[in-house]
């Protein structure tokens, strides 16, 4: 804030929105039609992302006065990560189609902040290459059908410095997402390929080795084939856990019965998520979800949440219903597209200021004065 209103003295106006819902509109008419389609699109009507948006009106802050928030720290340790603020970078996966940096460029204006980044298993750049320039790193699973490959995949995400790993429950396959399905349009199948099973020695063995170009439509159906995993039950993060020493955590939750089995499971967290609307057009808005679950399980597992956190006061609400962190996926991919490595570390700013702010103004000055007090409905 004091940065941008002393450059202004100079002139000099940011290059970028501040406020990541207008960021959302510049990238619209910035970004290539079918790298925005594939960001902004969600399933069906899209009536999950909107109402994931609009669940956020209503609730309201309720500010107070007098409590001195000169000195203020909104840092928190999150499943043994420690964090400047309670803001995680979610998974998003083909970054390069926003910016051909894609992933290093988010790795490392994460890394400037102290800022977790979670890598997508479909992230189109190996997981090594972006442990190498990246600081606090978290991997996310799509737990494919073939074990010996889930096995290889987590077992070079530990080998490589993630932390915690984030298994998505919600992608057991690709949800009917109709603007990407008019333009007939799938990143994957475009050349940057899906780098984290291209460079898997179990996947190579499976298509006969290296991916070139003379095998690639073979890599990609063989992709196709193991992506996702629709019979996948409970039973199997048993597996999974012995699989991984680390923190699990379990992305896509929004029923208190899903949260209460995360805990019966062993799990350390959840994500409560609806991918951002990606999945299941008419599936409940998340915010909406999160208060059951933290009253169901806030108190034996870690809680975070995402899916529509666009402003300070969103991550705030967020915090007062129970989450202990909130993933951002949209907003990056957007500044990550519009300003590369600097786009992004704009973002996260941003948000970090406004969340500070908001915070402060509402008579908070650290995470643990904020609780369901702070919001009505
Ligand atoms: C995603 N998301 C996602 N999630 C995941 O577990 N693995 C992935 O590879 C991806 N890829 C991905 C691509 C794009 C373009 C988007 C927009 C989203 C979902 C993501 O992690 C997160 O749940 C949502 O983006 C949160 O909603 P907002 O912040 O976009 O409203």
């Amino acid at each position: 804030q004091h940065e941008i209103y002393l450059a202004g003295l100079d002139g000099i106006v940011p290059d970028l929105p501040t406020n990541l819902h207008r960021l959302e509109e510049v990238a619209g008419a910035r970004l290539t039609p079918q790298a925005h389609d594939y960001v902004a699109g969600s399933a069906g009507a899209e009536r999950t992302a909107r109402a994931n948006l609009a669940a956020f009106d209503a609730w309201k802050i309720v500010p107070r006065m007098l409590r001195d928030v000169a000195e203020r720290d909104l840092s928190a340790t999150i499943l043994g990560t420690p964090m400047p603020a309670p803001i995680i970078l979610g998974p998003v996966g083909v970054l390069r189609i926003f910016h051909e940096d894609g992933e290093l460029a988010v790795a490392r204006a994460a890394k400037a902040l102290g800022v977790t980044m979670t890598l997508s298993t479909a992230a189109s750049t190996a997981m090594e290459e972006v442990a190498a320039e990246a600081g606090p790193r978290w991997y996310q699973l799509y737990w494919p059908k073939d074990r010996d490959l889930a096995a290889s995949l987590v077992g070079r995400a530990a080998a490589s410095g993630y932390s915690t790993l984030v298994v998505t429950l919600d992608t057991c396959t690709l949800a009917w997402r109709p603007r990407d399905l008019d333009r007939a349009y799938l990143p994957f199948l475009r050349g940057i390929g899906v780098q984290n099973f291209w460079s898997d020695p179990v996947f190579q063995k499976a298509i006969g080795g290296p991916v070139t170009d003379a095998n690639r439509d073979l890599a990609l159906l063989h992709w196709a084939a193991n992506f996702g995993n629709p019979s996948l039950t409970w039973d199997d993060l048993a597996w999974l856990r012995q699989e991984w020493d680390g923190p699990i955590v379990l992305k896509g939750i929004q029923h208190a019965g899903d949260a209460r089995r995360a805990v019966d499971a062993g799990m350390d967290g959840i994500v409560v998520s609806n991918h951002g609307g990606r999945q299941v057009d008419g599936a409940i808005a998340s915010l909406d979800a999160l208060p059951a679950i933290t009253a169901e399980a806030g108190g034996e597992i870690t809680v975070l949440f995402d899916s529509g956190v666009r402003t300070g006061a969103d991550v705030a609400k967020a915090l007062a219903l129970g989450a202990r962190a909130v993933m951002i996926g949209r907003p990056y991919a957007y500044g990550l597209g519009l300003g590369g490595e600097a786009g992004v570390r704009h973002v996260l700013r941003c948000l970090m200021a406004d969340l500070d702010l908001t915070l402060a103004l509402s008579g908070r000055s650290t995470l643990a004065d904020v609780g369901p007090d702070l919001v009505t409905r």
